[in-house]
C-alpha cells in the first residue's frame, strides 16, 4: 500500500518536474500537441507578427517573449527535435546541445512582416544593393488550400577576410602650402581604410508563405535577400506569385472553371459524378433533366477562397460537353428512338451564330 503511494508520488513529482523545467512550446505557439507542421509554421508566422518587439515597444518583456517565440519554432518545426522535446522537455534538449539557439527570431525567413526598421530618413544615404523581384511558380492546389513553400537561396555574404579594403570614398579638396603666402588647393580622393571583405556564397532557405486566395503579382518581400552591397545595405527580394496552369481547372478572381464530357445517354437520361477538387474533396454533381452540349452549371461555394476571407469561396462553373456514340444503329434501334424522341424535322437550314 505504501510502497505504492510512494510511486504515485514520485510519478507526480518527476511529471511536475519536467514541466517545469522548461518551456511548453506548445502553449508559446497556441497550438495543440497533435498540430501539423502546417499549422506550426502558420502559428509562428502569425504570433510573430503580433510579438513583434517593434510592435510592442512598452512592454519590457516583448524581447523575452519574442525569444521564446524562436525557441519554439526551432523546437517544434523540426522534426528530431520535436519527438525529444515531447519525450523528455526542454532540458533534455538542451543537455545534448540540440538548442543551438541559432534560429535568429529576427531572421525574416518568412518574408517581411511589415515593420520599417530604422529611420527612414537615413536610409537615403546609405548606399543598397539591388532589389530583385523574381517570379515564384506556384500550383492551383496551393493557393487552394494553403502552404508553405522552401527556397533554397545561394546569396553572396560578406565575410571578413585579412587586409584593408580603401572605402567610404570622397572627393575633398586639400590645401598645400608652397611656401610663405603661397598655398595651392587642389582635389583629392579620400578613403577610409575598413576591414577587407569577401563576397562568399552562402546557402540560405527562405520559407514563403502561400496563403489561401493568393493572386497572381501578389508580393512578398524578404528583407536584405537582395544583392549585397559592399559599404551598404544589401537589396531586398521581392517574391511574386505566378500560378502554374492546372489541367482541370481555370481561374478567373475567385472563380473557378472546369469541362466535362458526359455521354450521350448520360445527357439524355442524367447522371451522378464525382468530381475530386484541388484539395482532394469529391464535389458530386446530380442531374435528371437533359443536358445540352455546352450546358453550365454552377456550384456555389467551389470555387476559390478569398484572399481577404478564407470562410468565403467564388463559384466553380462546369461546362458541360456531350460525346455521341460512334457506332452503327440497326433499322429497328433508329425507329425505337425516333419513337422515344418523337422530334419533328429541323428544317431550319441556317441555324445562325450561336454565339460560342
Ligand atoms: C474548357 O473549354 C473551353 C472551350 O473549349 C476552353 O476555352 C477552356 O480553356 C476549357 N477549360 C478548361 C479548364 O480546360
Amino acid at each position: 500500500m505504501n510502497s505504492t503511494w510512494f510511486v504515485l508520488i514520485s510519478l507526480i513529482i518527476s511529471y511536475f518536474g519536467l514541466v517545469l523545467a522548461g518551456r511548453d512550446f506548445y502553449k508559446i505557439l497556441d497550438v495543440s500537441k497533435s498540430a501539423s507542421l502546417h499549422e506550426i509554421k502558420k502559428a509562428y508566422r502569425r504570433l510573430a507578427k503580433e510579438l513583434h518587439p517593434d510592435k510592442n515597444q512598452d512592454d519590457p518583456e516583448a524581447s523575452t517573449k519574442f525569444q521564446d517565440l524562436g525557441a519554439a519554432y526551432e523546437v517544434l518545426s523540426d522534426e528530431e527535435k520535436r519527438k525529444k522535446y515531447d519525450r523528455c522537455g526542454e532540458d533534455c534538449l538542451q543537455k545534448d546541445g540540440m538548442m543551438d539557439g541559432g534560429m535568429d527570431p529576427f531572421a525574416s525567413f518568412f518574408g517581411d512582416f511589415g515593420f520599417h526598421f530604422g529611420g527612414g530618413e537615413q536610409r537615403n544615404e546609405v548606399p543598397r544593393g539591388a532589389d530583385l523581384v523574381m517570379d515564384i511558380f506556384v500550383t492551383l492546389d496551393d493557393l487552394y488550400t494553403g502552404n508553405f513553400i522552401e527556397i533554397t537561396r545561394n546569396k553572396p555574404v560578406m565575410k571578413p577576410t585579412h587586409g584593408t579594403r580603401k572605402c567610404n570614398c570622397r572627393q575633398e579638396m586639400i590645401t598645400k602650402s608652397l611656401g610663405p603666402g603661397r598655398f595651392q588647393m587642389m582635389q583629392q580622393t579620400v578613403c577610409d581604410e575598413c576591414p577587407n571583405v569577401k563576397l562568399v556564397n552562402e546557402e540560405r532557405t527562405l520559407e514563403l508563405e502561400i496563403e489561401p486566395g493568393m493572386v497572381d503579382g501578389q508580393e512578398t518581400k524578404f528583407s536584405a535577400e537582395g544583392e549585397p552591397h559592399l559599404d551598404g545595405d544589401p537589396g531586398d527580394l521581392v517574391l511574386k506569385i505566378k500560378t502554374q496552369p492546372h489541367p482541370v481547372f481555370e481561374r478567373r478572381e475567385d472563380d473557378l472553371f472546369t469541362n466535362v464530357t458526359i455521354s450521350l445517354q448520360d445527357a439524355l437520361v442524367g447522371f451522378t459524378l464525382e468530381l475530386k477538387h484541388l484539395d482532394g474533396h469529391t464535389v458530386s454533381v446530380t442531374r435528371d433533366k437533359i443536358t445540352w452540349p455546352g450546358a453550365r452549371i454552377r456550384k456555389k461555394g467551389e470555387g476559390m477562397p478569398n484572399y481577404e476571407n478564407n470562410n468565403l469561396h467564388g463559384t466553380l462553373f462546369i461546362t458541360f460537353d456531350v460525346e455521341f456514340p460512334k457506332q452503327e444503329l440497326s433499322n429497328e434501334e433508329k425507329e425505337a428512338i425516333k419513337k422515344i424522341l418523337n422530334q419533328r424535322p429541323n428544317n431550319k437550314v441556317y441555324n445562325g451564330l450561336r454565339g460560342h
